[in-house]
């Protein structure tokens, strides 16, 4: 049986590498299409965990997994030698910087040592991980080749970038479109096959590398406007208006403009990373990418700005960061999720930290984490009745089970980096790039009413 009538069957034995964020729902979503899926991590206690039908990805519900574990559909694994037994491979490792900020290639370099230690003919190849264009085929294409196999022929390769937003309720790997970029007609039109079977739409591009682009102009797209809505933050902190407001009024404008908002930073593997890719392979072709390097300096002072922000609002009450009780809510990157990979919050926490300051966080779904000097800090349980013990509360992240009321009633002073106590204006209430509160709400009264009243017409 050819691959092609292998995937068109189901019989096709679909290999993930990497069970993270990505891979476990990609497997997922394939065995959900009908094929077996090997999955493949080095990662013993995560395998384990997956043996006994526990999820550790916030989107993949434990009891689909203890099923699919239990029906034999889903086999994770640490043992690579079952590489010989797929007969397609996602590669869905990370793609981390090193302190240098270069990229740090190893862990697709590992993968596809592997790949080569149990490499079989037929096999269909797809990269998933973020990486700066040329990747596919300097990485994996040269090495499988130089084995004296040849590509379109011998195995297939394509590269197909990972968009999946965690925590997106309306958004998952199913539903989002699925860019798929192969180095050979054959490659793509396999793969073509394959991720159609699992995910509603697939993109098809001409190139590996005009996939690998995709994934980083998007990414990009996103690190450079929240840079330049950060940049406007700071700016409008200085000039007395509300940033908040005027995105949200010129958004209301139906064409040519987005809105992006402002906050303490960006975090996570991709925002901070991917333009990072981009701008180191860029160099190697001489080429300096301005934008990235702007909005990467923007994006990473913005913790530094919350700290600013504190000290100053400290300041009104006669006092300083250092011996100030401070809680800090939120150390997730973003609402709703536990991932506190590159997590803004982390170095507000470790720059208070230093400056003295007495720390406690609170975050629901990020319950640990470990200081730069390797201890565990644990999240402290959340008592609104208590608020008022500290000098001051940091949002840093707005994740939707916190009671805001409760906090805006106990709390003596908050500052919000994330507007997340929506219309909420008082002397104590600090919000990012917002003027302080100066007395007169008879403005917002009125904009209020006038909301209200739209609202009424509208359900009529
Ligand atoms: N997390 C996201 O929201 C997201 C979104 C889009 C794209 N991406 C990209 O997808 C890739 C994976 O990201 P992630 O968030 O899933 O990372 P992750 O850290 O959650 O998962 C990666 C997994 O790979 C495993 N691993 C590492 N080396 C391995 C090896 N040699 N063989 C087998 N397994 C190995 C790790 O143990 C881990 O379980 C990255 O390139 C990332 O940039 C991530």
């Amino acid at each position: 049986m050819t691959l092609k009538q292998k995937i068109i069957s189901k019989q096709a034995i679909v290999g993930i590498i990497g069970l993270g964020y990505v891979g476990l729902p990609l497997a997922i979503e394939f065995v959900n299409a009908g094929y077996k899926v090997i999955g493949f991590d080095v990662n013993e206690k995560k395998i384990d965990s997956l043996l006994h039908g526990q999820s550790y990805v916030l989107d993949v519900q434990s009891d689909i997994v203890k099923k699919y574990v239990d029906e034999g559909k889903l086999i994770p694994t640490t043992d690579f030698s079952k590489i010989s037994e797929v007969d397609t491979l996602s590669i869905c490792v990370p793609t981390p910087l090193r302190k240098t900020k270069d990229p740090d290639i190893s862990y697709i370099v590992n993968a596809v040592n592997e790949i080569k230690k149990y490499f079989h003919k037929d096999l269909l190849i797809v990269l998933e991980s973020t990486t700066y264009p040329g990747t596919t085929e300097e990485l994996v294409q040269k090495e499988i080749e130089s084995m004296g196999y040849k590509v379109g022929e011998d195995f297939y390769l394509c590269f197909s970038p990972e968009r999946v937003d965690p925590g997106n309720k309306k958004y998952n790997t199913k539903n989002t479109p699925k860019v798929i970029g192969g180095v050979t007609k054959k490659c793509l039109e396999l793969a073509y096959l394959l991720y159609s079977s699992a995910i509603d739409t697939v993109i098809p591009v001409s190139s590996t590398k005009v996939a690998e682009m995709v994934k980083l102009l998007e990414n990009t797209f996103r690190a450079v406007n929240i840079g330049l809505v950060n940049e406007l933050a700071m700016m409008c902190d200085r000039m007395g208006i509300d940033i908040w407001e005027v995105v949200d009024a010129a958004a209301t404008k139906p064409f040519g403009f987005m809105p992006f908002y402002p906050g303490p930073g960006i975090g996570g593997h991709c925002i901070p990373l991917d333009p990072q890719y981009l701008s180191w392979k860029a160099k190697t072709y001489d080429f300096y990418n301005k934008f990235i390097e702007l909005a990467s300096d923007i994006n990473g002072n913005m913790p530094r700005y919350v700290v600013t922000k504190v000290s100053e609002v400290l300041n009104r009450y006669k006092k300083c960061i250092n011996g100030s009780k401070i809680l800090l809510l939120g150390m997730a990157y973003k609402k709703d999720i536990d991932d506190i990979r590159e997590s803004p919050s982390l170095e507000i926490y470790r720059m208070l930290k230093e400056q003295g300051a007495i720390l406690d966080y609170n975050d629901p779904y990020a319950v640990e984490f470990m200081d730069e000097k390797g201890n565990i800090v644990k999240s402290f349980e959340l008592n609104y009745k208590t608020l008022s013990i500290y000098d001051c509360v940091i949002l840093c992240t707005d994740h939707s089970c916190y009671d805001y009321e409760k906090i805006v009633e106990e709390a003596r002073v908050i500052i919000d980096a994330r507007n997340a106590f929506k219309g909420f204006i008082d002397k104590k209430y600090i919000k990012l790039g917002s003027p302080i509160y100066d007395g007169d709400t008879g403005i917002y009264d009125y904009i209020k009413e006038i909301a209200v009243a739209k609202e009424r017409i509208d359900k009529k």
